[in-house]
Formats: C-alpha cells, sequence, structure tokens
C-alpha cells in the first residue's frame, strides 16, 4: 500500500487524541507506513491552512460539544484541504450523545475535497466530570478502535471507496446560544507552575498570573483536568446544574459506533 497516514485532533483533555493515536497505529503498523500527529488543539496550530496530497489518509479527531463539532474548529476546518484524499472523521463525546456531530464532520470534510472513507463514535470521559464515562476511553474502547482501523484498512485495500451512511440529522441542531461567558476559578492552591496557560486551547489563561482568564472559554476543562493541584474550578451554577443532570441522567454505558 502506497498510503500515508495524517492524525489529526483537537483534544482538549485528550481522549479524542488517544482514539485518534490508536487508529493511526494501527493503520500505520499494518500497511508498514510513517505516520504524522497534528495537534490542534492550541490556538497557533489551528491557522495553517492544512492541505493533504492524494495518497494521504487523514483521521481526524475531535470532541463532541453540544451535539456539534466545536465550533472554534470551522474556519480552520473551512481551509483544508483534501485533494481527492480519503478522510476518517471520528468523534468522541461524554456518554450522553453526539447528535450530528459526525454527519457534521463528515460534511465539512466532503466539502473540503475529501473522500470520507468510514467514520466513528467513540466514548471519552465527560469533560465535566469524573463520574460520566470515568477512565474512558479504557481498554474495550482501545481493543474497538484497534478492530476498527483494521476493518476501515481491509475497505481501503480491496479498492472499496464507498461513502459510508453515518448518523445525524439535517438541519444540524442548534448551537448553544451565546450567554454570559464561562471562566473557571482558581484557588489558593496554585502554585504559579503555568501549566493550564501552555493547555488551554484559547491561549486566554495569563501565564504570568493563572488566575486571570479571559474571555472566550470554552469550558473545554483543559486547565481543570490537567492541574496538578487541583487548583482551577468552575463554580458556575450553569455548569453544577448541567454536571449533576448530566451525572443523573446519562450513567448507563454507551458503547462505539462503527461505519464503515
Ligand atoms: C462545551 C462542551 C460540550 C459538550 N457536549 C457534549 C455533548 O453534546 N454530548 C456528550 O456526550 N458529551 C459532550 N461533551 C463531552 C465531551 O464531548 C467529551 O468529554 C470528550 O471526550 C472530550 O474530548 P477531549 O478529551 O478530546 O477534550 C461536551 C464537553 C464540553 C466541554
Ligand atoms: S496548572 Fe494549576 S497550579 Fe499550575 S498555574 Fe494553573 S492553576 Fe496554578
Ligand atoms: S480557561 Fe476555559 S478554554 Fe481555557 S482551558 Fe480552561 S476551560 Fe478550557
Amino acid at each position: 500500500m502506497n498510503q500515508k497516514v495524517t492524525v489529526l485532533y483537537f483534544s482538549p483533555t485528550g481522549t479524542s487524541r488517544t482514539i485518534a493515536l490508536k487508529i493511526g497505529s494501527v493503520l500505520s503498523s499494518r500497511w508498514k507506513c510513517d505516520w504524522k500527529e497534528v495537534d490542534l488543539t492550541r490556538p497557533e496550530a489551528r491557522v495553517k491552512p492544512y492541505v493533504f496530497p492524494p495518497e494521504e489518509l487523514v483521521v481526524f479527531a475531535f470532541p463532541v460539544y453540544a451535539g456539534r463539532v466545536p465550533e472554534l474548529l470551522l474556519p480552520m476546518l473551512s481551509k483544508m484541504k483534501g485533494e481527492g484524499g480519503m478522510a476518517l472523521p471520528v468523534c468522541v463525546y461524554g456518554n450522553r450523545a453526539y447528535e450530528d456531530a459526525l454527519l457534521e464532520a463528515k460534511t465539512l470534510l466532503t466539502a473540503g475535497g475529501f473522500q470520507v472513507i468510514a467514520a466513528g463514535a467513540f466514548i471519552g470521559e465527560h469533560s465535566l466530570s469524573v463520574k460520566l464515562a470515568a477512565g474512558r476511553p479504557d481498554e474495550s474502547d482501545l481493543r474497538i478502535a484497534g478492530a476498527f482501523a483494521e476493518q476501515v484498512a481491509k475497505k481501503i485495500e480491496s479498492g472499496d471507496r464507498s461513502e459510508p451512511v453515518v448518523k445525524g440529522n439535517l438541519p444540524f441542531r442548534e448551537r448553544m446560544p451565546a450567554g454570559e461567558p464561562f471562566r473557571p476559578v482558581t484557588t489558593e492552591a496554585c502554585t504559579g507552575c503555568g501549566l493550564c496557560a501552555k493547555v488551554c486551547p484559547m491561549g486566554i489563561i495569563d501565564p504570568e498570573h493563572p488566575s486571570r482568564v479571559g474571555e472566550g472559554c470554552l469550558c473545554c476543562c483543559a486547565c481543570v483536568k490537567r492541574c496538578p493541584v487541583h487548583a482551577k474550578r468552575f463554580e458556575d451554577p450553569r455548569i453544577l446544574t448541567l454536571r449533576q443532570r448530566l451525572e443523573t441522567s446519562f450513567m448507563d454505558r454507551k458503547e462505539p459506533e462503527l461505519f464503515v
């Protein structure tokens, strides 16, 4: 196979990255080819217009935000070009629902000149919780991701380039209306290490004064989950109520869904 693999992901808390890397590593070891990893999580990585040659298979993984592709990725995706190469969109959601996110990704990639060859919806620990889908993706999810990659590889090797039918509805569900901005609080436990500023996908945490957080917070919880001393958290009642609702209604384990 003269196929190359690029694994592209946006992944503030790392669950989309874990699935993407598993798929990328299985594909590249099967095809004995190199693979590239492109991390779109930091703002500077989303500026460049990415263009992929036809021999490149692009695995694109992202978290589901309110049943959609995160809105902040749209400018970058609108500039990304596929030149007829294949793409494999993968959404990772927090055990509630992925609604139109995967169909939206497929639509955006197709518009960018990719041939969508397969798609998958996986489950990751919910950004806003440590209980909902705790520890996922787990061993079972990774086994499924590996088997999925093998199945996609076989489809490609057989010369089958058919598009999968992916779950989702048109028109896509409404995005959340913008309200009062969210902002995590920083407790006295903060040591000033600056890690939260480095991992924030919006670049809005002041590295010199990490308790200063600008506007544009996604509530992605990268800062909350990565802080080594648990000094960042959300105290906003909207988040606390949502977390409570999620942890009450969506605890039953969901399983990955694959479209090949
Ligand atoms: C703003 C926001 C909206 C989210 N919306 C959904 C959703 O609609 N359905 C769902 O199941 N999970 C939702 N999640 C959870 C994430 O999709 C999930 O935790 C994912 O694994 C995070 O990916 P990451 O680790 O790559 O950041 C949301 C998370 C955030 C921060
Ligand atoms: S990661 Fe935590 S300890 Fe480090 S600067 Fe941020 S809030 Fe403070
Ligand atoms: S400040 Fe907001 S956008 Fe930045 S890492 Fe924290 S939760 Fe994510």
